[in-house]
């Protein structure tokens, strides 16, 4: 027999009979249960094929001479055989970067084994817990606790007063300025205002029906200046021209199709929070972590103080 395989036999033995010295026959030992004698006989067996692959491979080192077509390249002499990739390797290379790519985006990083999926949990608990609770508010009651809102979140650039501190936000007390309206015609607006994905063109695309031309600098002063005012003064005659299709005769908006011009809706100002906008002022950030309830509450102080 090859020296090998007696050196295997005899570390599998000497490994048994360690493992008997120290779990030896006591309690807990080896004849204590069914389990404990599964672990063992399940860890002997590992161990004792472990030890005969390794020989047989430590074998195949030693005898085999390699053989094959050579590469053209070497280095000193030393050559590479063009073997083809086993597919084995392939196989379970490929399944890692799978499995990495899960990892890393919905397994570990995010669940409960993590500190960010323990946040992400904690957090998920407090909002059910904080919407059931505040589920009741409505009218008054959801009023003042979008103020308390408001003024944890909003005032540093609205103001105590939401009034937008000299233009440094906007002034949440009225719905919208003439220069944020003629900036919206000038650049159209993609901002999901209305929960989904429906832009408003651009000047480029916005047609006076009354003239069949495209809306002039004269009419964009006019009909922003309208809709600042509340839809009263001059542009009524543009704004049912080249805005009304959209924005309804009145300017309080069509469900689906254009947001309403006139008063803030709570839904709004929801949508606004879930994906931020730019305007002629400048940049409102997103503020995703508000939960619902937060932001219809948020919502339904604007609407209320705008009125
Ligand atoms: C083709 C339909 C359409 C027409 C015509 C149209 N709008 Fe719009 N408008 C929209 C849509 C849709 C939005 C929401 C865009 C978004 O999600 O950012 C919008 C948004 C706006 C906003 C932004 C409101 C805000 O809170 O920031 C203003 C202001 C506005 N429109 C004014 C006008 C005026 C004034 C006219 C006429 C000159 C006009 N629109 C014509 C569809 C239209
Ligand atoms: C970092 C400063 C900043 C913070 C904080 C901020 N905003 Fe704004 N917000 C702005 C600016 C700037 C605008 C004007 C954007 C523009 O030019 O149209 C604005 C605009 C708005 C508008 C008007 C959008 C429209 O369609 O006309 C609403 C509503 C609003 N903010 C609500 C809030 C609420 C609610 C909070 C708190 C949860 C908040 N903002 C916090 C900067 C801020």
């Amino acid at each position: 027999m090859n020296k090998l395989y007696l050196w295997g036999i005899i570390i599998v033995i000497a490994m048994l009979g360690a493992t008997f010295l120290s779990v030896g026959t006591s309690k807990g030992g080896l004849n204590s249960d069914i389990v404990n004698m599964l672990a063992i006989a399940g860890a002997i067996a590992i161990f004792t094929i472990t030890v005969f692959v390794v020989i047989k491979y430590v074998r195949q080192m030693q005898m085999d001479n390699a053989s094959g077509e050579l590469a053209d390249e070497n280095w000193d002499g030393i050559g590479e055989y063009k073997n083809e990739l086993p597919m084995g390797w392939a196989v379970m290379f490929l399944l890692t970067m799978i499995w990495g790519m899960w990892y890393w985006t919905i397994g570990y990083p995010v669940n409960s084994y993590s500190q960010i999926g323990e946040y992400n949990e904690d957090t998920a608990v407090h909002n059910t817990k904080f919407e059931a609770k505040y589920k009741d508010f409505t009218g008054d009651k959801l009023v003042e606790m979008g103020e308390s809102v408001f003024l944890a979140e909003c005032k540093v650039c609205h103001g105590i007063n939401a009034d937008g501190i000299e233009g440094k936000a906007a002034n949440l007390n009225k719905r919208i300025d003439a220069a944020s309206v003629k900036y919206v015609i000038e650049h159209g607006s993609n901002y999901k205002l209305l929960g989904t994905e429906m832009p408003m063109p651009d000047r480029n695309g916005l047609f006076n029906a009354n003239t069949g031309a495209l809306i002039t600098d004269a009419e964009i002063e006019t009909v922003s200046a309208y809709v600042a005012n509340g839809m009263k003064g001059d542009g009524a005659d543009i704004f049912v021209g080249a805005c009304s299709s959209c924005h309804g005769p009145d300017g309080k908006g069509m469900e689906f199709v254009a947001p309403n011009l006139v008063e803030y809706t709570p839904a709004l100002v929801t949508n606004v929070l879930n994906n931020g906008k730019k305007g002629s002022i400048g940049v409102m950030p997103k503020f995703e972590r508000l939960n619902d309830k937060q932001k219809e509450a948020v919502g339904a102080y604007i609407t209320n103080i705008s009125k």
